[in-house]
């Protein structure tokens, strides 16, 4: 049986999340890239591997202010959007499909900076996998160059758990129902909605959730170092100073020299 995360990155993704990250939140997190990435030292033409890149929301922007991007990711509906995208804003991007526990050998050394970002980690349910994931952000990086993650919160998320929740994207009305194991770390998520044409359907995802302390335990472990901590990836960065209560965990690591 296919696991979640090759079977979610379709129409269904779209549909359920292209809308919470649309054009406005979009902007303000490519600005709050652009803003972390010179204030860290990549150059303003630096080569940046956006991993996990989806439909190319976050590569296009930052290739619209000079970084060289490459796109990465597993699903082919995404990247196909992601192309689409870069062809029609004629910005020379690069994209690769894969699997994120393993980057192309070819690559070891060669990206100044490598941003994962809308929680695209923590997919896989052997700790060793998602640790597998750092080792290759670590190894495809320059000596001291820059990882960026923006991942869930755990202590946030457990502090105001909500077992059953709903929300609505455009005209549909979305049930979920979730299950967080303490022991393992995993949140589970079961979506369900009634499509236009009446008929039901339902999404599934379970991802692991770290505290920064886990998160940072594990940066460290692939050689990578956290420099800045933020609460959200939000326009005004510093307005946003990572606590007990920040709903994202965003880091900043170098890779070490
Ligand atoms: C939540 S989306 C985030 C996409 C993008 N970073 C953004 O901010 O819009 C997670 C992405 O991870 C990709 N993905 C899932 N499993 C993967 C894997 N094993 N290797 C590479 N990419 C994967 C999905 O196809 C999807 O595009």
């Amino acid at each position: 049986m296919a696991e979640w995360w090759q079977d979610l990155f379709d129409e269904k993704y779209l549909t359920l999340f292209a809308e919470a990250r649309g054009p406005l939140h979009t902007a303000q997190e490519a600005e709050a890239l652009s803003a972390l990435l010179s204030r860290h030292g990549a150059p303003d033409d630096g080569e940046i591997l956006d991993l996990a890149c989806g439909f190319g929301r976050t590569a296009i922007p930052l290739a619209q202010a000079g970084y060289r991007l490459t796109g990465f990711d597993l699903s082919p509906q995404m990247l196909e959007r992601a192309q689409e995208a870069a062809f029609e804003a004629g910005l020379p991007l690069e994209f690769h499909r894969g699997d994120m526990r393993q980057l192309p050998a070819e690559w070891s050394g060669r990206f100044d900076a490598l941003i994962n970002v809308f929680t695209a980690f923590g997919y896989f349910e052997a700790p060793a996998d998602n640790q597998q994931v750092l080792t290759e952000v670590a190894r495809v990086l320059k000596p001291g160059g820059l990882f960026i993650i923006d991942v869930s919160h755990r202590d946030r998320m457990i502090s105001d758990y909500r077992e059953t929740d709903w929300f609505e994207v455009d005209d549909l009305l979305v049930c979920t129902s979730r299950q967080f194991d303490p022991i393992s770390g995993m949140n589970t998520e079961m979506m369900l909605w009634t499509d236009d044409s009446g008929e039901r359907r339902s999404v599934f995802f379970k991802v692991h959730v770290y505290t920064a302390t886990e998160l940072t335990q594990m940066l460290q472990q692939a050689g990578l170092t956290p420099v800045a901590y933020h609460g959200a990836l939000a326009a005004a960065l510093d307005a946003h100073p990572f606590d007990l209560f920040s709903r994202r965990l965003v880091i900043v690591a170098k890779k070490d020299v």
